[in-house]
């Protein structure tokens, strides 16, 4: 049922940065499209560094699995946010959940590129 649901919604977004990527020209960083493409496949990752990844405490359908959902985090939070809230999980804390939740392994188990990769996905999340 969860499963089908997460087909649902990623479906016609994942169909959206396809057809935006038609020209297939800019790949460049920053943020781009690619970035964003990349961050999404990372965060589905069941498995992330040796680590339960993103999405078996996140989901994007507003349901609370372990941690919050990540529906429409990139209105809630700012890119800056996002990427503090990866890093250094316990610094500010989502409302309604405890410290130490989150694994805060991720500034060791993924590369600057990889942050970067899932704070654009995020904050492309509205
Ligand atoms: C073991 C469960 C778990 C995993 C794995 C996990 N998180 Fe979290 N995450 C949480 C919990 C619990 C919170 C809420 C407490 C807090 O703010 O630290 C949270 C908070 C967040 C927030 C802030 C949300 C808000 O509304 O303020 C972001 C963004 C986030 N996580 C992104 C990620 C990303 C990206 C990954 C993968 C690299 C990840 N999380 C992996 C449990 C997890």
């Amino acid at each position: 049922m969860r499963k089908t649901l997460l087909v649902i919604l990623v479906l016609p977004l994942a169909l959206m940065v396809v057809a935006a990527c038609g020209g297939g020209g800019d790949s460049g960083g920053g943020g781009g499209d690619a970035d964003v493409q990349a961050g999404q496949k990372l965060f589905a990752k069941a498995v992330l560094g040796s680590q339960a990844g993103c999405s078996t405490c996140h989901s994007l359908d507003g349901s609370v699995v372990v941690g919050p959902s990540m529906q429409g985090v990139g209105s809630r939070l700012s890119a800056d946010e996002i990427r503090t809230s990866i890093l250094d999980p316990d610094a500010v804390l989502a409302e309604g959940f405890t410290a130490g939740l989150m694994p805060p392994v991720w500034s060791d188990k993924l590369t600057d590129e990889q942050v970067n990769q899932l704070v654009a996905y995020l904050s492309s999340l509205k």
